[in-house]
């Protein structure tokens, strides 16, 4: 199972050589590069960059924090906390090729000190108890069925008080999902909670939930324009297609749908440990 997510994910191992020579070719300096210029490829949820800094802005961060970020793929979250922040933030991934070009992304942008990368699963984090000071997850658990063990981990590596943010997509009230969407190419690898789920897994790990935040509507506007961009250009604004492939275009004009028929919702969760 887990073999089957990572090669959803990526199956090129020079991952970080792609996205050097696609951004070289659309004329981007890699010497002179910011965080933010990498955004449309390293930040891979829904609303983008801006879902994280908002995320990480309810989660008392400072100079002095250590994050763990749980299934970091690219490192956007990550590099977008740390340089916010300034915390060191530690990527947890089951995808080794995103791990590797995390790591190389990160010394592009001078986060190089600040976040590291590790291959691994969330549901067995390599961790000791207590070792972070907050944690985050972003668009993940809809590949994990065993989210209460997942969830569980997340509570034991948090200090006491600590913040445990959480955005993720869910199931929504209008239908099944339609596949493939950017997690999963059909249903054996895709496990979405409904919100009621949500609120017994977090609260049945340990963690009382601060606040909830729904951005459906927003995440619809969000595929509303970038399929609108594609039509315009032909092709996709976003340079996810370099690991999703030729099937990103139909997956984007399914959540295009599955977002405005309310199959799915994405939806932001603010715990304490
Ligand atoms: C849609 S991407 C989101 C990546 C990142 N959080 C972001 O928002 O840019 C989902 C990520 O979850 C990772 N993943 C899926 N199942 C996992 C697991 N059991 N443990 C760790 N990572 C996992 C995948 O490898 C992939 O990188």
């Amino acid at each position: 199972m887990t073999d089957r997510v990572a090669s959803h994910y990526s199956e090129n191992h020079k991952l970080a050589d792609v996205i050097a020579e696609t951004l070289r070719s659309a004329g981007t300096d890699l010497k002179t590069l910011a965080t933010a210029d990498l955004a449309t490829i390293d930040e891979f949820h829904i609303r983008g960059r801006k879902a994280t800094l908002e995320l990480a802005a309810q989660m008392n961060l400072n100079a002095s924090s250590h994050v763990l970020d749980i299934g970091s793929g690219l490192g956007g979250p990550a590099r977008t906390a740390a340089e916010t922040h300034g915390c060191r933030v530690t990527g947890i991934d089951l995808t080794q090729a995103f791990c590797d070009a995390a790591t190389a992304m990160s010394d592009w942008v001078g986060l190089g000190k600040l976040t590291s990368f590790k291959q691994g699963d969330a549901t067995k984090l390599p961790f000791a108890d207590k070792h972070f000071d907050a944690a985050m997850t972003i668009h993940v658990a809809m590949n994990i069925a065993a989210k209460d063990k997942m969830y569980a981990e997340a509570r034991r590596v948090v200090k006491p008080g600590g913040i445990f943010a959480v955005y993720d997509v869910l199931q929504g009230e209008g239908g099944d999902v339609l596949y493939p969407v950017p997690w999963a190419r059909e249903p054996s690898i895709s496990h979405v909670a409904t919100p009621a789920d949500m609120k017994s897994l977090l609260t049945g790990a340990g963690f009382t939930i601060r606040d909830i935040q729904d951005s459906t509507d927003e995440s619809q506007s969000f595929f509303e324009k970038l399929t609108a961009q594609m039509a315009k250009t032909g092709s996709p604004p976003v340079m996810w297609r370099l690991f999703l492939g030729d099937d990103f275009p139909v997956m984007a004009h399914n959540q295009v749908r599955n977002v405005t028929e309310r199959r799915i919702r994405t939806v932001s969760y603010i715990c304490a440990a």
